[in-house]
């Protein structure tokens, strides 16, 4: 057994945890796009966004329930909107992956920049799944591509954003080792003028390597000092 895997199985917990969301992180790679999956026994196809899905970033959007419209920065019902969300990925701020089922959208995963010199290490992960298709993992592969397109730009922090009833979004950002790192009351207002609270989420690669890298040298320190057998 290898000295890391020994300090994992004795020390469990908080090492065991980190190394544990450092594999799933390792696991996550970019899909070769265009790619297909089976989710509740559809063939969902994702792939790169394109000019041509404008319509289809329409009707997608005009189809939502009011509360998923909550989350979006930009109000997608409007032709504008998505031309200027177009506009981002053709100017390389935004990379956005789509999935399909035969010709309608189905969900999205986005990877914004904002363009501003003090934030070019930041990026924002923004997702959404047909209400239709939620909870059977298309969520989770599009948080995965996301997560892959923000490492291969390179970023060091990434974020989402979402209300604090957004319990699937919660979930799976957790789950590759995001964090709440901060409510905003009040800071997001419907389309009928009630107030939400905002919760961010954030990944720092930089934070979470040093956490790693301190675990493991309190582990090893423990072993040192408790005279263990090597
Ligand atoms: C967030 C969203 C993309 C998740 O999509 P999805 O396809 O339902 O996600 P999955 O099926 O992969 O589920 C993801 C995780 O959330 C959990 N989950 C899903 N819906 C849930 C719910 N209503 N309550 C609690 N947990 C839920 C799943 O069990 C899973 O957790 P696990 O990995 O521990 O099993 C989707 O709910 C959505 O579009 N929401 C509205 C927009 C939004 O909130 N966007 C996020 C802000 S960027």
């Amino acid at each position: 057994m290898k000295v890391g895997q020994w300090l994992i199985r004795l020390f469990g917990g908080r090492l065991g945890e980190l190394e544990e969301l450092r594999s799933v992180q390792e696991e996550v790679v970019l899909m070769a796009l265009p790619a297909e999956r089976e989710f509740a026994g559809k063939v969902v196809r994702l792939r790169e966004i394109e000019p041509a899905d404008r319509d289809r970033i329409l009707s997608f959007a005009r189809a939502l329930p009011e509360h998923d419209l909550l989350f979006l920065r930009r109000d997608i019902t409007q032709p504008e909107e998505v031309d200027s969300w177009l506009a981002d990925v053709a100017s390389g701020n935004y990379s956005t992956v789509v999935a399909l089922v035969g010709d309608e959208l189905v969900g999205y995963a986005t990877v914004a920049q904002d363009g501003m010199t003090w934030t070019r290490h930041v990026g924002e992960l923004r997702l959404l799944v047909a209400p239709a298709l939620r909870g059977v993992g298309l969520g989770s592969l599009l948080i995965d591509q996301a997560f892959a397109i923000a490492k291969t730009r390179g970023l060091q922090k990434i974020v989402a954003q979402m209300t604090v009833d957004q319990e699937g979004a919660i979930n799976g950002f957790e789950r590759l080792g995001f964090r709440k790192e901060a409510v905003l009351r009040r800071h997001v207002i419907d389309r009928n003028g009630e107030l939400h609270d905002l919760q961010i989420m954030a990944f720092d690669a930089e934070e979470f390597a040093q956490m790693l890298l301190r675990e493991r040298i309190r582990a090893a320190a423990s072993v040192e000092t408790s005279g263990a057998p090597f």
